[in-house]
């Protein structure tokens, strides 16, 4: 049985194993794997969306955070031929099966991509590629908002100017964790959203709900500025004499 089957062909079985995979190591640390399981069809295909739209032209595209593969299965019959795709996933049980996922994938071979798995925190990632787009798996709410500022940043480093970030959250998170979580808890949750919302209004370019997954989703589009601000010419605005 391969692992590159897209999820319609993948045989209840497979993704029965997949989704059993997800569900122990989100009981082994929920806080890292962020989810209870894997993302659905549709949310992968509105996070890939600037992949085709980018397309036909060879892309460096980073995936962080590809759990089991679900995204990783909908992006890679997307990359144009000549591609670079580096998946970055932190746990170690998830990058091994990604391994065998890419090792094994017939459109690899067939378009001459270039892909490599990294077991890491993306955070850390060492390296000088610069990336036209960006999908993010990582579960952002459950991080301190130091981590998120350092993530948002790196982001925003690794992408070249013009170059796409996507990512997702679910809807209502903020809200159940109001009423069930500890006061600091729910203060940690409200200034990760506050971080976040600068980001959005400094670099959206638009957001759509993903009603069709478990749970529902926001996917966020977020583009780096092709001139960074300090490059940008004061303007005079009604200068009078
Ligand atoms: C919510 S799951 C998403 C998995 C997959 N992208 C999906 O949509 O089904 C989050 C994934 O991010 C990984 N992760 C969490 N923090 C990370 C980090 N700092 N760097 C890289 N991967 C991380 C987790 O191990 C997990 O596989």
């Amino acid at each position: 049985m391969n692992d590159w089957t897209t999820s319609h062909d993948r045989v209840p079985a497979q993704r029965n194993a997949e989704s059993w995979m997800f569900l122990i190591e989100a009981a082994r640390d929920l806080r890292t794997t962020g989810a209870v399981a894997p993302s659905g069809k549709a949310l992968a295909r509105v996070l890939t969306d600037p992949v085709r739209v980018q397309a036909p032209r060879p892309l460096a595209v980073l995936e962080a955070g590809a759990g089991t593969g679900s995204v990783t299965r909908t992006l890679i019959p997307e990359l144009p031929r000549g591609s670079r795709l580096d998946i970055v996933e932190a746990n170690p049980r998830f990058a091994m099966r990604l391994r065998r996922l890419v090792t094994a994938h017939p459109h690899l071979a067939a378009t001459s991509a270039q892909v490599n798995v990294h077991q890491t925190y993306v955070e850390d990632l060492d390296t000088d590629q610069r990336y036209d787009v960006i999908v993010s798996g990582l579960p952002l709410t459950n991080f301190t908002p130091v981590q998120v500022e350092r993530i948002m940043a790196r982001y925003m480093e690794l992408l070249h100017p013009g170059g796409t970030l996507t990512y997702f959250a679910y809807l209502g998170t903020r809200r159940a964790r109001a009423l069930t979580a500890s006061r600091a808890e729910a203060r940690r949750h409200a200034a990760v959203d506050e971080i976040m919302a600068t980001y959005q209004r400094t670099y959206a370019t638009g957001r759509w709900t993903v009603w069709v997954n478990l749970p529902p989703a926001y996917v966020w589009h977020l583009q780096r500025p092709l001139v960074s601000a300090d490059q940008v010419e004061p303007r005079s605005y009604g200068a009078s004499r």
